[in-house]
């Protein structure tokens, strides 16, 4: 008989293989392995608080943070994005967007998306920039996805906005660090500088920090 470690690890392995292939035709750049540590921590991550997550574009991993909240039965996701793509997504840009040039957003492209994953009921789009948003929220916060406008400027505003309602113990996870100038840039000076989070994960450019208990 398998002992139950071993069974624990091949439903590990085979729920992430299936999520994998339900989330493969969703447009984005985030790794599948990336993707999983997001619904892991939407899971079983720390404290008591919402999810947010800033930049969603189709959905990708909107879909990943709301399949592990959903199935722990805890919060929806709050996905805020203006839906209408970063610089580098518009007309004659490196990663222009098909959906964007013909509907101007991707806000319909991205409730398909997690409708068709059965996850629409878990996620709670706000059609905003973060710093507009940002104003508007007052509520805790256990677990911040950054991953919207990715320049120093851009970055930092999103991490000065949100993290001051991340409870202690809570996490954040910023997507693209080492791959895109900006957003390494103001990661590398935040961890020259601050004494407030740790670094507990980096996978492929997702890194993640754990917000200091005082
Ligand atoms: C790299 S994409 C996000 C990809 C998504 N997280 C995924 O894994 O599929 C960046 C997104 O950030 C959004 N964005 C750009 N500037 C933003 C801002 N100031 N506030 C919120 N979202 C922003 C863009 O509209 C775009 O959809």
């Amino acid at each position: 008989m398998l002992s139950a470690t071993l069974m624990f690890r091949l439903r590990t392995a085979l729920e992430f293989y299936q999520m994998s292939i339900r989330t493969r035709d969703i447009d984005g750049w985030l790794d599948d392995m990336q993707g999983f540590v997001l619904s892991l921590m939407a899971e079983q991550g720390p404290g008591v608080g919402a999810i947010v997550e800033i930049g969603s574009f189709k959905g990708r991993s909107t879909a990943w943070l709301a399949y592990g909240a959903k199935s722990a039965g805890r919060e929806k996701v709050t996905a805020i994005d203006p839906f209408t793509g970063s610089p580098e997504h518009q007309p004659g840009q490196e990663w222009a967007d098909s959906d964007l040039a013909v509907l101007g957003s991707t806000l319909p492209v991205f409730e398909e998306n997690l409708r068709m994953l059965d996850l629409l009921d878990h996620v709670n789009p706000v059609v905003s920039t973060s710093a507009d948003a940002a104003k508007e929220w007052n509520d805790p916060i256990r677990l911040l996805f950054i991953d919207g406008d990715h320049a120093y400027e851009g970055s930092k505003l999103d991490f000065e906005s949100w993290t001051p309602h991340v409870v202690p113990g809570g996490l954040v996870a910023i997507h693209d660090i080492g791959h895109w100038d900006g957003v390494t840039r103001f990661y590398r000076e935040l961890m020259s500088t601050t004494d407030d989070y740790e670094e507990v994960l980096e996978l492929f450019g997702l890194v993640v920090l754990e917000k200091k208990v005082r």
